[in-house]
């Protein structure tokens, strides 16, 4: 019998999106400026569940990213277990991305480490753990602006889990995110939750960028509370947004529906698995109103599990396994995905 069928996983969207009351009044608002930046390509690695392997494939992209020839940066952005370093086999360094965060360094590139790969750098977490909860917007705003500056092709930050704003907010640096579910209906909830949280938290950005108004009460109002608590629709605050003027209006739901996000399902044990991330592509676009990427699964095996305990990145060690060659074939959906767009800037 299968329990994570497409039923399950619309029912889980369907449902906590009705739970909330329509709204009906019309706003005005100001149009946003248009997002563009040219540097380096920064990629996130996150979701809404711990031990799910986002740092497994942070790991691999970037060696695979490296080996194709670009120069890469990996940051271990998850500063309460932070581990990067040991799937690469490399010591961490003497400081970390928390000492740039506490504003204890004041210039990123002295972070830096190189790896064993050529072509493939790392910034390190944190030394001791450090609750990303306590670091304040203006030093994550100089994170990024730190993060762009840097002359790196690619970026990948590895993100650690759960929906902080903080969080939402280093996931959402990136041009590209990548979330990463297993086929547990665990794992599949705290998604459906992260994604959701996203959402909202690029609405929420936007409100934020209004001049006082109609739309900012209305964004205000939406936001008042414990948001990432309370049960809000994503749809229903698009479709609200959408009855706006309508040039403007559309303008707002691309701009909070062009996210460019994609999933992989890892740990798959039996085909149908991997047609979960087909289902929560699905039920994102029925009722979140936005559309994600599924790029693929990767299986559950042990060698993956060994590659970790011996520290031998399996892209170097082991390049011949199924799961290796899962985790190159994402890269492959992620790269030409990104061959038809513009080199944009970041979600947000
Ligand atoms: N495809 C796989 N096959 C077998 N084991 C796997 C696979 N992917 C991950 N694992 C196991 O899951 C563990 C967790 O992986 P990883 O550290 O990449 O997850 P994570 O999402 O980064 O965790 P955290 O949230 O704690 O940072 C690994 O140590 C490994 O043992
Ligand atoms: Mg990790």
């Amino acid at each position: 019998m299968t329990v994570f069928n497409f039923d399950w996983i619309k029912k889980l969207f369907r449902d906590r999106e009705l739970e909330a009351e329509s709204r009906s009044e019309t706003y005005s608002f100001k149009p946003l400026p248009h997002v563009s930046f040219y540097g380096p390509a920064i990629w996130a690695v996150g979701g809404g569940k711990g031990g799910v392997g986002k740092s497994l494939i942070a790991s691999n992209i970037g060696i695979l990213l490296a080996r194709q020839g670009k120069d890469v940066l990996l940051v271990d952005a998850d500063l309460g277990a932070a581990n990067l370093h040991t799937f690469l086999g490399v010591d961490g360094g003497r400081l970390a991305l928390s000492s740039f965060l506490k504003e204890e360094v004041s210039d990123i590139r002295s972070l830096v480490v190189k790896t064993n790969v050529p072509g493939l750098d790392l910034i390190s977490g944190a030394k001791d753990s450090l609750d990303i909860a306590d670091i304040s917007t203006a030093k994550i705003a100089r994170l990024k602006d730190a993060l762009r500056k840097l002359e790196y092709d690619n970026i990948i930050l590895d993100i650690g889990p759960g929906t902080s704003s903080n969080l939402l907010d280093i996931f959402l640096m990136a041009s590209e995110g990548i979330i990463l579910s297993t086929p547990e209906p665990t794992a599949i909830e705290n998604n459906y939750r992260y994604l959701k949280c996203l959402f909202l938290r690029r609405i929420k950005t936007v409100a934020d960028q209004q001049e006082d108004g109609q739309l900012k009460d209305m964004l205000q109002r939406i936001f008042s509370e414990k948001w990432t608590q309370r049960v809000k629709t994503v749809s229903d605050i698009l479709g609200t947004l959408d009855e706006l003027d309508s040039s403007q209006g559309s303008m707002l739901r691309e701009y909070i529906g062009s996210t460019n996000i994609s999933m992989i399902v890892n740990q798959a044990r039996r085909p149908e698995d991997s047609e979960i991330g087909n289902s929560i592509r699905r039920a994102c676009s029925d009722y979140f109103g936005v559309n994600i990427c599924y790029l693929g699964s990767i299986g559950y095996e042990e060698t993956v599990a060994e590659s970790i305990r011996l520290r031998r990145p399996l892209l170097v060690h082991y390049p011949e396994t199924r799961a290796a060659r899962s985790i190159a074939s994402c890269l492959n959906e992620i790269l030409k995905k990104g061959a038809s767009r513009e080199p944009a800037g970041a979600l947000l």
